[in-house]
């Protein structure tokens, strides 16, 4: 998947009707130093929605999964900081599965998408910035309910 420019996100009342295809790269600002490279991200500018949380998942063993769910209205964005992993993106109908591997670009999730991470490198890093605090309710976490979720609004 190509690197795209942030863009402003769909209202959330079609929320259902997004495809794997709204899921972009997108590439963020590099600042090349022989100190050490430098990354920003600044929300609404580099990534298409307000940054109210970060969360990172380390110290995972080389093989194991996460992810398996789906979001209501979670905006997120997905970043590989160290080591490489895949995400794979499911919006019932189709799936595509993308490989991060580098910490200037990351993968934007829009919601309504089901998605899995796995084939994490050892000692990867991922840190996902999201658009709202963590609300167990905003979760599909059982994969027909969420099918069930998509068709209903169609
Ligand atoms: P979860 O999002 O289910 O991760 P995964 O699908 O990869 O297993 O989160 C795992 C647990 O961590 C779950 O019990 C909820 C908790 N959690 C928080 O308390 N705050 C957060 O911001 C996140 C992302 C998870």
């Amino acid at each position: 998947m190509a690197p795209a420019e942030a863009a402003p996100v769909a209202a959330a009342n079609d929320a259902a009707s997004r495809s794997v295809d709204d899921c972009r790269m997108l590439e963020l600002p590099k600042i090349h130093d022989p100190r050490g490279n430098l990354t920003y991200i600044e929300g609404h500018q580099h990534v298409p929605f307000a940054i109210e949380r970060v969360y990172y998942l380390y110290d995972v063993p080389g093989g194991s999964d996460r992810g398996g769910h789906a979001h209501k209205t979670l905006h997120q964005f997905i970043v590989a900081m160290s080591g490489s992993f895949d995400v794979v993106l499911d919006d019932g109908r189709e799936k595509k599965r993308v490989h991060l591997s580098r910490s200037y670009n990351g993968l934007y999730l829009c919601p309504m998408i089901w998605r899995e991470l796995d084939n994490f490198s050892s000692g990867s890093v991922c840190m996902v910035l999201a658009s709202a605090r963590y609300d167990e309710g905003d979760y599909f976490r059982d994969y027909a309910e969420f099918m069930r979720a998509r068709w209903a609004k169609h």
